[in-house]
């Protein structure tokens, strides 16, 4: 979803609002440098796998009723969905305890980051500026762009779009407030798409 580059890969990444998602372990695995930062990482393993499993038929069953939202190609139906996305989650798991002592993960939230101006090459945020639109503010969207745009040199989100498939209101006036700031945006499209109408993201450079 963020059409990343072998040479984006040895880039300093940092991964916001990462969650129990898997990319921080597969990347760490492969020799990448990656930290990723998410509230939930306040929490232990247990109690992190404890909520996965009280949530998970919940959110099963909402995929089924907005299952006509989404594209299902290369995930075929909602059972797929669920088993793919329960094997990142043990994939983080088995890794969250590593991580935490490697620094790997830290409990941080948006719109403050515990990080150095620059101390990463590339920010990626998935899955959470601008989806929940509802209920993060425009404020919260524009002070957490200008501070991830703060501590990376490049940052990408993705999706645009709120729960409910539209585009996020925010989107242009935070990308007009950031160029007063003198940061660049730029949109482009890319190569993954599961949220219908969700074919973009947003690049932001200092
Ligand atoms: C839908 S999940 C996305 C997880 C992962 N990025 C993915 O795409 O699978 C949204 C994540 O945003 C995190 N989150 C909630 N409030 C946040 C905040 N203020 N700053 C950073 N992350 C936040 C949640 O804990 C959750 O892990």
């Amino acid at each position: 979803m963020f059409m990343l580059s072998d040479a984006d890969l040895k880039k300093h990444i940092l991964g916001c609002s990462d969650g129990p998602a898997a990319f921080n372990a597969g990347l760490s695995a492969r020799g990448g440098r990656v930290v990723s930062v998410d509230p939930v990482y306040q929490f232990s393993a247990e109690q992190i796998w404890a909520q996965i499993e009280r949530v998970y038929p919940q959110v099963m069953l909402q995929m089924q009723q907005n299952a006509d939202h989404y594209i299902w190609d290369s995930i075929s139906s909602v059972e797929v969905l669920g088993a793919t996305r329960m094997d990142a989650m043990q994939q983080f798991l088995a890794d969250f305890e590593t991580g935490l002592e490697a620094g790997r993960y830290l409990t941080a939230s948006l719109p403050d980051l515990p990080f150095g101006d620059r101390q990463f090459e590339l920010a990626l945020c998935s899955h959470f500026l601008f989806l929940y639109s509802e209920h993060f503010s425009l404020v919260q969207h524009i002070e957490s762009m200008r501070e991830l745009c703060r501590v990376a040199e490049e940052v990408r989100v993705y999706p645009l779009l709120t729960l409910d498939g539209k585009p996020s209101d925010y989107l242009p006036a935070v990308r007009e407030a950031l160029s007063t700031e003198g940061i660049e945006t730029c949109l482009q499209t890319v190569d993954y798409q599961f949220q219908k109408g969700a074919t973009q993201m947003l690049i932001a450079r200092a």
